[in-house]
């Protein structure tokens, strides 16, 4: 036959198909979301994440070691604490159980670049993101405790603070904390894009943060809207937000890529807890290969845009672009 074009061509070695990848990975990319947990002798395995766990700050410490030498150096940190309040108090504690696995992580593992999540949902007794006045969350009352938060994290060590509340002109609010405490130079990874999710529904077991009523559709996007999430990104970068970040991922690679196409900003996109949760069970189940699916998943994600991927797979996803699948 007499066909010019035969696009099959460049895919008939693993070689050539690598020399025309069109997308490049690189540990180095990798963030790894991690709990620890107060009042644990050890670690505690997620009912709803197998092979993810509550951590202790020892078990925590042993973890990090592993990443490290998986090729992983970023890890993001969720505390939960022991006691939870109506204004959070235990998030913004010197001694708060975050502060605390901060400092041990940086004295033992100070090439471990940490990220602290800043929010209340944590450690609210209502379990929403922010400070109440009757069922809302007072948007500009939550301001000044974000900030509290950040600022604490990073004084324990945090390298980088990421708010994940959806709070209106949080990261304006960090901001000018972080650089009153002469933290001018500690980034802010914002949540900017941050979709109200049911793929969350595993993490609140994990952190016990469900709301106790209602929901977080006053505050986290309407999955319906697009153009709102750039509107959203281009905000929190006037406000000083240094990186931005789309959660979900799996399900949000249009909106992935239409950030980036609108930023001048690195993009980064968060595999959340459902993500996780289903490609556990359905590979527990015997029904689908984990592996593949976590590299397509991780290789879409960067392929839509993102240069920063967060994953409870960053470990193995470490692995298969160290070994060349990937990447
Ligand atoms: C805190 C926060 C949540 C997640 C990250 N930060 C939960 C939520 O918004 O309900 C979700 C992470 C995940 O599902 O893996 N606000």
């Amino acid at each position: 036959m007499n066909l010019i074009q035969r696009p099959r061509r460049l895919r008939n070695s693993e070689s050539l198909r690598k020399m025309v990848r069109e997308t490049r990975m690189d540990p180095a990319s990798l963030i790894y979301p991690a709990f620890v947990a107060e009042g644990l002798t050890q670690k505690q395995e997620i009912p709803s994440m197998p092979g993810q766990y509550r951590h202790t700050t020892d078990s925590l410490l042993h973890l990090a070691e592993e990443l490290l030498k998986a090729g992983v150096d970023k890890m993001m940190l969720f505390g939960i604490p022991s006691c939870k309040d109506e204004l959070g108090s235990q998030a913004y504690a010197q001694n708060g159980v975050v502060q605390q696995a901060m400092r041990a992580l940086k004295q033992r593992l100070p090439q471990l670049y940490l990220i602290g999540d800043v929010c209340m949902c944590e450690y609210t007794s209502h379990g929403h993101c922010g400070i109440l006045k009757g069922q809302q969350v007072d948007n500009d009352a939550t301001l000044a405790y974000l900030a509290q938060i950040a600022v604490s994290q990073v004084q324990a060590g945090a390298d980088m603070v990421a708010p994940s509340d959806m709070m209106d002109g949080r990261v304006a609010a960090i901001r000018s904390a972080l650089d009153a405490h002469g933290y001018a130079d500690t980034p802010i990874l914002s949540y900017a894009v941050k979709y109200a999710s049911s793929f969350y529904g595993p993490f609140r077991q994990a952190a016990d943060s469900a709301p106790a009523f209602g929901d977080r559709r006053g505050y986290q996007m309407d999955y319906h809207n697009a153009r709102e999430g750039v509107k959203e990104a281009l905000l929190d970068i006037e406000e000083g937000a240094d990186i931005v970040m789309v959660k979900p991922a799996m399900a949000y690679g249009d909106v992935i890529a239409r950030v980036k196409q609108a930023v001048n900003v690195p993009v980064a996109a968060y595999s959340v807890s459902g993500e996780y949760s289903m490609v556990k069970a359905a590979a527990m189940a015997g029904d689908i290969d984990e592996s593949g699916i976590v590299c397509e998943m991780a290789a879409a994600a960067f392929r839509a845009g993102s240069d920063i991927y967060l994953s409870y797979f960053a470990k193995e996803l470490a692995g298969y672009m160290q070994e060349g699948r990937i990447g």
